[in-house]
């Protein structure tokens, strides 16, 4: 591995076995990003972005070669490679803050992060308090209890 790569795939494959036979989503890729250095991956649907990135993140493992973060082969997910994904990954009972919040608790990370916390959600113009529609999260919560209980 060159000096300074900071993801490096060698000789990448990854199939998925369904009800319609074997997907090749990835077939003998070989990446190297430097450190610092910014890729944008661009191609058709399915042609196996997301995997590529799910690879990366260690949400996936592939069928063949491998995947290197930092030097390190991957194997799970790491704590300092964040996936933004496609559809918003959020909890809607819970609201703006408690979802930013989550990896914290998931993590069992210090709580002094939900000050930070508190301060970032307004700087992108979202409200604490709301859930993921915009709505006040106890309104929100009762909608769905009433929902539940019709
Ligand atoms: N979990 C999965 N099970 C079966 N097939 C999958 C799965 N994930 C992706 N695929 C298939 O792999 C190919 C690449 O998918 P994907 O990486 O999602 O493409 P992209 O993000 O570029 O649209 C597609 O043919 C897709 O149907
Ligand atoms: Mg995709």
């Amino acid at each position: 591995m060159p000096a300074g790569s900071m993801i490096v795939m060698e000789r990448v494959s990854r199939a998925f076995d369904g009800k319609a036979g074997r997907v090749t989503a990835l077939d003998g890729i070989d990446l190297e990003v430097g450190e610092r250095e910014f890729v944008a991956v661009i191609g058709r649907s399915g042609c196996g972005k997301s995997t590529l990135l799910r690879l990366i993140a260690g949400l996936l493992a592939p069928t063949e070669g491998q995947v290197l973060v930092a030097g390190d082969p991957v194997t799970r997910p790491r704590r300092d490679v964040s996936v933004m994904f496609q559809r918003p990954a959020l909890l809607p009972w819970r609201s703006v803050l408690a979802n930013v919040m989550l990896p914290v608790e998931v993590l069992g990370l210090d709580r002094r992060w939900h000050a930070a916390a508190g301060v970032a959600v307004p700087l992108a113009d979202l409200r604490p308090d709301r859930d993921a529609h915009g709505r006040a999260v106890l309104g929100a919560g009762r909608a769905h209890q009433d929902r539940a209980f019709r």
